[in-house]
């Protein structure tokens, strides 16, 4: 059997995506502009990251150092980082405009195998970042209460890891996201944008009232843990910038794909990178960084700057945002296992659709139920690692698809191409595994771990059940877009 031929290495050709997605059955209206687009990126992106983990990358924890000042270095690296893939995921996004993601991305170039290792880790960058999401809700939701004089227990509102016995905050806002969304809600442009300039306020508004009471002396020694530490928080607060590829998942929904899509995911990027240096210059300017608190960061930097009613309107946005930013991953989460079903690749039990609300009321609950329990007993930053390490790696994928598919495929029209081929998606590569070197020893030991159970379920399920063995080994295209 040619190795194009072998179940590992079928393809999805591109003719075959799109027409799949272009139904009847299935068709999406194409209402969204490059406006709502942006904000769609934008509400994916503001939240746990930087008004919680944002702490913890200053100060550090019991794996590694922390930056200190050095932490606008840190979203400056982790900034780039993402904008190196976020211009691989604009080429591809262009091209295949379809509701996919970099499953469907891999799907159409590195073959079946890779593809599902892609969906395998994009459960990490969606399932496992609603843990962290819902983590760093509670917090804040803990902060509101206690400007209000309600102290929930310790035992209550943390993990074991964590001081307390179990997030029962955290795991209410996910149950409740759970049942809205199996009843139907419908993600309306307008009510993203409201959210988005609600977040984009809050920011401005920390960042022009911090300003004024900011000490540069809090600024030096900068780097107190060197390179390493800056490294590390960089690792951490790449947090801050997952979701911006929810852009590409909508690509089926916008008016003029090929034009807004790569607009879109880039301004998103751009917008959030301008005011994530300047909230972490003025947080870090604000308070000495090892008395950052690692809970509710940013308003109680506030606070303890003597801004009690800022501190409140802080945390009022930020468990608003954050709220949004729950409904997004929750969204995609399901979305992912949606299609991941409905190509064969898990059981059909998962894209089943609830006969009266007309949601994938399955996917929904498995994706809920989990989430809960984990961001009940497992601590923010173990989820916010595990993120990480997934979304880098499925970055890592997608940079190598590029290249694969102008090789295999280098005339099939590109409405956005990545300048200076081949060096963008290989520096993104680099910066991508970097990032990844600098996770902890354990994160990795949990991420092969993961990777060898995901490719257990591919070998004992997958790979026979898949829609595309069904055909005869002729009918799949041996190069994708044929
Ligand atoms: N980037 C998103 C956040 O920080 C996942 O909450």
């Amino acid at each position: 059997m040619p190795a194009q031929h072998h179940p590992l290495f079928r393809l999805k050709s591109i003719p075959q995506i799109l027409a799949d997605s272009d139904h009847p059955d299935h068709r999406l209206k194409k209402t969204l502009t490059v406006w709502d687009l942006t904000a769609l990126g934008i509400g994916a992106i503001i939240g746990t990251g930087i008004f919680v983990l944002i702490g913890t990358a200053v100060v550090g924890d019991a794996h590694r150092p922390g930056a200190g000042p050095g932490i606008v270095l840190s979203f400056i690296l982790s900034g780039i980082t993402c904008a190196l893939a976020a211009l691989c995921y604009a080429e591809f996004a262009a091209m295949i405009p379809v509701a996919g993601s970099a499953y469907t991305y891999s799907y159409a170039t590195l073959g079946e195998f890779l593809a599902w290792i892609t969906g395998w880790n994009l459960i990490l960058e969606y399932g496992v970042a609603c843990v962290a999401v819902a983590i760093g809700w509670s917090g804040y939701f803990n902060n509101i209460l206690g400007t209000l004089g309600i102290v929930l227990p310790a035992w209550a509102t943390h993990s074991p890891g964590s001081g307390g016995l179990i997030n029962l905050p955290a795991a209410m806002i996910v149950l409740l996201v759970t049942a809205v969304l199996v009843r139907g809600v419908k993600e309306s442009a307008r009510t993203t944008g409201f959210i988005v300039l609600i977040k984009i306020a809050v920011i401005i508004f920390f960042i022009a009232v911090g300003a004024r009471s900011v000490e540069p002396a809090n600024w030096s020694p900068f780097m107190p843990y060197g390179f390493q530490g800056v490294g590390a928080a960089a690792a951490i607060i790449f947090f801050a910038y997952v979701g911006f590829d929810a852009v590409s998942t909508t690509a089926e929904e916008a008016r003029h794909p090929q034009r807004d899509i790569p607009i879109g995911i880039i301004a998103s990027l751009f917008i959030c990178t301008i005011l994530y240096v300047l909230v972490a210059a003025v947080l870090t300017g604000l308070v000495p960084y090892d008395q950052i608190d690692v809970h509710a960061p940013v308003a109680e930097a506030l606070r303890i700057a003597g801004f009690h009613w800022g501190a409140a309107v802080v945390a009022t946005g930020a468990v608003a945002g954050i709220t949004s930013v729950l409904f997004v991953m929750m969204i995609g989460q399901i979305r992912i296992f949606f299609a991941m079903s409905r190509d064969g690749l898990l059981g059909p039990w998962l894209s089943k659709v609830h006969p009266r609300f007309g949601t994938p009321h399955h996917a929904t609950i498995l994706t809920g139920v989990a989430v809960s329990l984990l961001a009940a007993f497992i601590p923010i930053g173990e989820a916010a690692d595990m993120t990480n390490i997934g979304t880098l790696f499925a970055f890592v994928l997608v940079c190598t698809g590029v290249l694969i598919l102008r090789k295999t495929n280098p005339h099939h029209p590109r409405p956005f191409r990545i300048p200076l081929m081949p060096w963008i998606p290989l520096l993104g590569i680099a910066a991508c595994l970097g990032l990844m070197a600098f996770l902890p020893t354990l994160t990795w030991i949990r991420f092969i771990i993961w990777t060898v159970i995901g490719t257990l379920v591919y070998f004992g399920y997958g790979m026979r059940h898949s829609r595309l063995s069904q055909e005869a080994p002729g009918d799949a295209p041996a190069v994708a877009g044929r």
